[in-house]
């Protein structure tokens, strides 16, 4: 059989969820909060399948969704994004992805990626026609500039970007946004931003959204979720926001693709987004849970930074064993009844770090219970 993504492996996250059930482990692997959403959210779902909003949505998005979407992203960011023209509702951040790929990359087209990186970047590249240049994160998981500098080329493009990053948990600073304003600058390249923990951020730190900045905004597609803001990863509601010659090419793909994402749950995220309370407090909610889960470890030879954002912290284990990164999250969940992600699979080529991630979007009494677990089993070796 002819394949158009040969020797691609079935994805991590359900590798390891899979080997998490089949061994009765706590599942710190895969990227999902186990709460449940607000009530109100759930009311409102409820209140427009009720009111017979089930039919095809718009095209582009429920005009009213687009609407608050933009009050969102002027209160937060302060740059107009017009809802006729420059926003595009999405089934999840992954088919915004997919689908900007698809639309804005010709074949031989360089797009860099930097590495580790969320799973699906390379593969939609490659699926639409380009070349994706890998660029390491440096050790101390900032982006190293100098080396994106040097992977800049007449054919490169665009850029994948994405912060909070997923998995290393770090988050641009404001000496990113210089040097990539001072890369791109006269440059055709079109920066595809993947903000989907936006509001995911700690210690005090603002989301450095590429419509902060002008400049940058002019050439970015800003991509983001709202399956990650309002623990809703199964709605898979996501949308897009750009200048509106890149959203125009955007929806000539979409229109073939998707075509029009789930409506009750457009219409419910439309009401529910006018109240900015519902998401501000979640950065605070996240944090305690990063610290909490820290805590265990903080005696441990286990080496980590606590995570800048997102729900995800890196474990350097390199103190207690040898094992490759795949072996050792395999050991933890059969041996020590804990679920993890090694970090491998998010880097192209080769990858010989000991570290780990771990998920911490889970009850206190899970993140305790799936800690002690590694605890014991750290102390063994
Ligand atoms: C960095 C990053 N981008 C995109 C996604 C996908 O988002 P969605 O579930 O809305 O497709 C995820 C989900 O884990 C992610 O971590």
């Amino acid at each position: 059989m002819r394949s158009k993504l040969p020797g691609a492996p079935t994805s991590i996250f359900a590798v390891m969820s899979a080997l998490a059930r089949e061994h009765n482990a706590i599942n710190l692997s895969q990227g999902f909060p186990d709460f449940d959403l607000a009530p109100g959210l759930i009311e409102l779902m409820d209140q427009n399948m009720r009111a017979g909003n089930n039919q095809y949505a718009p095209m582009p998005g429920l005009p009213q969704l687009r609407e608050e979407i933009s009050k969102k992203i002027q209160r937060d960011y302060g740059r107009y994004y017009n809802p006729d023209t420059e926003i595009n509702i999405t089934a999840g951040a992954t088919q915004a992805l997919f689908t900007a790929f698809n639309a804005l990359v010709f074949p031989g087209d360089e797009v860099i990626i930097i590495e580790p990186a969320y799973d699906s970047y390379y593969p939609s590249v490659v699926l639409n026609g380009g070349v994706p240049v890998p660029v390491p994160i440096d050790d101390n998981f900032r982006f190293d500039w100098d080396r994106i500098k040097d992977a800049v080329t007449p054919r490169t493009s665009m850029i994948v970007l994405n912060s909070p990053h997923n998995p290393l948990g770090s988050a641009f600073h404001a000496e990113d946004i210089e040097a990539l304003t001072a890369i791109v600058r006269d440059t055709n390249i079109t920066i595809i931003s993947d903000e989907v923990y936006e509001h995911i951020i700690f210690d005090g730190r603002q989301h450095l959204s590429m419509a902060r900045c002008p400049e940058l905004a002019e050439r970015s597609l800003v991509i983001s979720s709202f399956g990650k803001t309002f623990h809703a990863t199964g709605w898979k509601v996501g949308y897009v926001a750009a200048p509106a010659k890149y959203i125009a090419e955007f929806r000539k793909i979409h229109q073939f693709t998707v075509f029009a994402v789930n409506t009750p749950a457009q219409a419910s995220y439309a009401e529910f987004l006018k109240d900015p309370e519902h998401y501000l407090h979640l950065s605070e909610f996240y944090q305690k849970k990063r610290d909490y889960l820290n805590g265990f470890f903080a005696g441990t030879n286990l080496k980590f930074t606590p995570a800048e954002g997102t729900y995800f912290q890196i474990f350097d284990y390199s103190a207690y064993s040898n094992d490759d990164d795949f072996t050792f999250s395999k050991r933890l969940t059969a041996e020590a009844g804990t679920a993890v992600i090694p970090l491998s699979p998010f880097y192209s080529g080769e990858y010989s770090g000991k570290k780990i991630r771990v998920c911490f979007a889970k009850k206190d009494e899970v993140i305790k219970e799936g800690a002690e677990r590694m605890l014991a089993f750290l102390q063994k070796l």
